[in-house]
């Protein structure tokens, strides 16, 4: 939704001191759009209420280079899923000692990387994964420090598709398997276990999980003194629409950090450092009215932005330039051949024109990273407002077919 960084002044869309539809005009739809201080804003904002914590950004929310190096910058550690974010993160000055890499299914290939790396911490699924990266450490002479990610078997109030702490989720270690290994830890000399990870969910509706989820951790590491620091994940929710209501940061730090004196605390943010600094921006290509609706086809699709797709997500939608006329139920769709190719469902919206643009609001956090080529099509570029609120750079060119094709080869 609107914030200071994101809003309408003079009935223009502005993201930060930049008009919004001066960068469509210039570099064509879709697009997305970040505000670096927006997002620089809301880094400082956690790290405020969570002093003792140190913070680590999920880059698979958004894994722009622009976007890394700017929160890098401003002290941020990283938490990555995959050797290709380990990557992206080194290449833009993240320290690898300030790196946790997580994951419910690393290949032995990504763990020899990291360890390569020497990356801070790995956070441990699965026995298999100890025997690996006890067996690279050796190879190297060196032992790696770890931290067991514990399904603490709470069900938190999230969507179903992006809840992980429940006992049948993928995720984690039983709190029997945890017990087991905290008291074999002879068994792996070249791994030192520090730390104890739990993340229950994304967009969290409620504090109560998370208190629960991090007394079971503590329950569990209270006969283990050598295990200090406490992961806690991320899942700090966004409201994403005026009427959703989540829970404020400030009453998860209320709840929590009580609970954290005397331990090193790791945090994981990802949705709510980059959700609210970023925008899709599209043109309007069509308008039917049928069905006692109007459907409003635009340039961007379930392609550039999958979460209304995929998890029935909401999206406040609005026009570039503010328009005060009658609203309507609007459906607002993308050229992509399949029904669910949906950005805002029901919407109330004033009667567009093609030709004119719109932005999608709270697309700064798994927008970009699970855009696709389905139907063949480009995947946008990524713009950057920088920091000063004044300039802006293109962070990432749109897609060509080049590139298309370019991993492609034809036979005969
Ligand atoms: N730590 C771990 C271990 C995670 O699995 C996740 C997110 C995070 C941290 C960051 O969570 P956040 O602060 O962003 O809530 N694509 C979905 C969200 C998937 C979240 C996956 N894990 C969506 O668009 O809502």
């Amino acid at each position: 939704m609107f914030n200071e960084h994101i809003r309408y002044t003079d009935g223009k869309l502005y993201c930060d001191s930049v008009m919004v539809d001066s960068i469509a005009a210039e570099i064509g739809t879709p697009v997305y759009i970040y505000s670096l201080s927006r997002a620089l804003r809301n880094l400082r904002r956690i790290q405020t209420l969570f002093p003792e914590a140190h913070v680590h950004f999920s880059t698979k929310s958004n894994a722009n280079l622009a976007v890394l190096s700017a929160l890098i910058g401003a002290g941020a550690g990283i938490d990555a899923v995959s050797a290709g974010e380990i990557h992206k993160a080194l290449l833009v000055g993240a320290q690898a000692s300030d790196i946790v890499f997580a994951g419910v299914g690393k290949t032995r290939e990504e763990l020899e990387y990291a360890i390569r790396q020497r990356v801070g911490w790995i956070n441990v699924e699965n026995v298999r994964e100890l025997d690996h990266i006890n067996s690279i450490a050796a190879v190297h002479g060196r032992t790696q420090r770890v931290a067991l990610r514990l399904n603490p078997d709470v069900t938190a109030s999230t969507h179903p598709y992006i809840a992980t702490g429940h006992s049948y989720a993928k995720f984690g270690l039983t709190a029997e398997v945890v017990r087991d290994i905290l008291a074999n830890q002879s068994k792996y000399p070249g791994i030192q276990i520090e730390g104890l990870h739990i993340h229950i969910g994304s967009q969290l509706h409620d504090t109560a999980a998370t208190q629960r989820a991090v007394e079971i951790a503590q329950e569990i590491i209270a006969p283990f003194p050598t295990i200090k620091t406490l992961n806690i994940g991320g899942g700090l929710p966004v409201a994403y629409s005026p009427d959703e209501v989540v829970p404020a940061w400030d009453d998860f730090a209320a709840v929590l950090r009580p609970l954290l004196n005397g331990y090193q605390v790791i945090l994981e943010p990802g949705r709510s450092i980059v959700a609210d600094a970023g925008l899709l921006v599209c043109e309007a290509l069509y308008v039917k009215k049928q069905a006692g609706t109007t459907i409003l086809i635009v340039d961007a699709s379930m392609a550039e932005l999958i979460r209304p797709a995929l998890y029935e997500a909401h999206h406040e939608i609005v026009p570039l330039v503010e328009n005060q006329g009658e609203q309507h139920i609007t459906q607002v769709v993308g050229p992509v051949c399949e029904s669910s190719d949906l950005l805002g469902k029901d919407l109330l919206l004033p009667d567009l024109q093609p030709g004119e643009r719109l932005a999608v609001l709270n697309a700064g956090a798994y927008g970009m990273v699970m855009a696709s080529n389905y139907n063949q099509r480009l995947r946008p570029p990524e713009v950057v407002v920088r920091e000063d609120g004044n300039t802006w750079m293109i962070a990432r060119r749109r897609e060509t077919w080049d590139d298309l094709t370019r991993t492609e080869m034809m036979t005969g």
